[in-house]
């Protein structure tokens, strides 16, 4: 098979890391396939941050678990979100699975292309990773507390400017777990006009 195809197809998210940090020349390749990726009206808006001081990502987290652990669950409520909020509550919440790296993508508020542009980035990067034997796994968290101002003024003190917005985050390390295989994916439909 195509290597490319192949590489999409075998990749699956990493949820436990090692402590080791990605090697500089991976991390750049890795960043450079994510700008590489289109973007609306070739706008490149994007904005991404790159966290890999843990002292900064320990205090996030922490920021993290603090925020989501005033939010009240309600019946209905997002289950992943739900599922943020109890470990917060019950303390000791990393939501980034004590990844080395977790590259944060941020956008223009109220352009319309944001969330995608930025998906794309992150597609991106996932494949890079796993082209190059590193692990990642998709962030939801810090897109969630978007709007929490102790978050926002967080990131802003990182270098997340006062018009940008958090849309998604990738963590990115190499996989403490055993490789897993591809997930047989049986719900996204194909419909053939022909
Ligand atoms: C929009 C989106 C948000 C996601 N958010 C999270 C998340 O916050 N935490 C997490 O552990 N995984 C997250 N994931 C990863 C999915 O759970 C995962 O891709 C899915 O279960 C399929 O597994 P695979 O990636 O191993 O193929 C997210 C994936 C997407 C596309």
């Amino acid at each position: 098979m195509n290597h490319v195809i192949e590489t999409i197809k075998n990749r699956r998210s990493t949820r436990k890391f090692l402590e080791e940090p990605i090697r500089e020349d991976e991390l750049s390749a890795i960043l450079e396939a994510g700008i590489y990726a289109p973007s609306g009206g070739n706008n490149q808006t994007s904005h991404l941050l790159v966290f890999q001081n843990q002292i900064v990502l320990n205090e996030l987290k922490q920021l993290v678990e603090q925020e989501f652990s005033k939010i009240e669950i309600y019946e209905g409520m997002y289950k992943s979100l739900q599922g943020s909020i109890s470990a917060s509550k019950k303390g000791g919440y990393d939501f980034s699975y004590h990844a080395p790296t977790l590259v944060v993508i941020a956008n223009k508020k109220g352009y319309g292309n944001a969330m995608a542009d930025s998906v794309c980035i992150l597609e991106n990067m996932m494949i890079a990773a796993e082209s190059l034997s590193v692990g990642s796994c998709y962030i939801n968290q810090l897109h969630w507390l978007d709007e929490n101002p102790v978050i926002h003024e967080f990131l802003k003190q990182q270098g997340l400017e006062e018009d940008e917005t958090v849309c998604c985050s990738l963590a990115l390390g190499y996989s403490d777990m055993k490789k897993q295989s591809p997930l047989k994916r049986t719900g996204n439909r194909i419909t053939y006009i022909r």
